[in-house]
């Protein structure tokens, strides 16, 4: 798949950038009122009790801030965090090599926590619950079992795939959390500091215009400040306004609700070619030469989040508001 400017999942570019643009403290991580009150709660009871935290699963779509809270979690805590990810872990003897290291209270941080195979998977059962786990030492008729004791720790795990994860490690999470998309406002916020940080002059308009632009995700936000940055430089007096952001994200082919050329031909396929639906998912990936998956995972979930598409049992229906988004009339008999 070629590269989308509008893709939430990190590319290089990102990574780079990240660093220097993520929230250090509960304080400063913008939106999410419901997860970071009640996460202040916890930390405080926690940290009141001298006690490690319960262990915490944070799901929600890429780009939308797990990695950073985990990390704030950790800062807000005092402790340190240890940072893996489920394809890292290949043998139960690596996951215990780990655990092995973390001290009173500290944090490790699992990434992709639905990709831990399943021998790492039940070795992580018996060290959240009992903080404690089973290894062999040696190997052939000397082999024997070694109970290793573990400090009481914070298991944080990441995913974007709740559904994927199994349910006994699931229960095994005191607090489950979901992200959610941000508002044009909260993301307005956010470019507005990233921009301050990246020693970029803005405006309002010019924020809310890359903020409406973004699907609801940060990581995408602060994305498309640095492109229209680059352009405000280039082409203007290097100060990101309102017209000068729609100048650089209609170049950039982001169009006013951040739908790309794929989402548009989507819409368009939908509405010209199936009536507007109901039609599945398959027949529509076909027409635009996609993969079912692909349109299943990557398009389709912003285009019902942006009330354009809507599911129904018998497959995808556009709605009034797609018709409008693309300037198409809307057939009397579908109203
Ligand atoms: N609440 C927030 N306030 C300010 N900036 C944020 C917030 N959440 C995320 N960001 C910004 O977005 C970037 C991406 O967030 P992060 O890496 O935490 O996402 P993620 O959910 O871990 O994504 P992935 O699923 O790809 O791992 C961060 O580097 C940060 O700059
Ligand atoms: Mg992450």
């Amino acid at each position: 798949m070629a590269k989308r400017i509008t893709t939430t999942e990190a590319t290089t570019e990102d990574t780079r950038l990240e660093g220097s643009l993520r929230p250090q403290k509960l304080s400063e991580y913008i939106g999410q009122t419901k997860v970071k009150n009640t996460m202040a709660v916890y930390i405080e009871a926690a940290k009141a009790r001298g006690e490690a935290l319960d262990h915490v699963l944070l799901f929600g779509p890429p780009g939308l801030g797990k990695t950073t809270l985990a990390n704030i979690i950790a800062n807000e805590m005092g402790v340190n965090l240890r940072q893996t990810s489920g394809p890292a872990i290949d043998k139960p003897g690596d996951m215990a090599a780990i655990l092995s290291k973390l001290q009173k209270n500290d944090i490790l941080f699992i990434d992709e926590i639905h990709r831990l195979n399943r021998q790492v998977e039940e070795l992580l059962y018996s060290a959240m619950e009992d903080f404690g786990v089973d290894i062999i030492i040696g190997s052939g008729p000397a082999a024997k079992p070694v109970r290793l004791k573990l400090p009481k720790f914070t298991l944080v795990g990441a995913t974007t795939r709740a559904g994927m994860l199994t349910a006994p490690l699931r229960d095994r999470f005191g607090v489950v959390d979901r992200l959610e998309f941000y508002t044009v406002p909260e993301l307005a916020l956010i470019v507005r500091h990233s921009a301050n940080v990246l020693n970029v002059e803005i405006d309002e308009d010019g924020a809310t215009e890359i903020a409406r632009r973004s699907r609801g995700t940060p990581r995408l936000a602060n994305r498309l400040l640095k492109r229209v940055r680059d352009f405000a430089q280039v082409k203007h007096d290097g100060v990101v306004r309102g017209d000068v952001a729609r100048e650089a994200l209609d170049v950039l082919d982001v169009d006013r609700l951040g739908l790309d050329q794929i989402d548009r031909a989507i819409l368009q396929t939908m509405i010209t070619k199936f009536g507007g639906g109901p039609v599945g998912t398959a027949a529509v990936a076909t027409t635009i030469g996609e993969d079912q998956e692909t349109v299943e995972e990557v398009y389709e979930p912003y285009l019902v989040q942006t009330g354009l598409i809507v599911r129904t049992p018998r497959g995808r229906m556009v709605t009034k508001e797609a018709y409008e988004h693309m300037g198409i009339p809307m057939p009397a008999n579908k109203s």
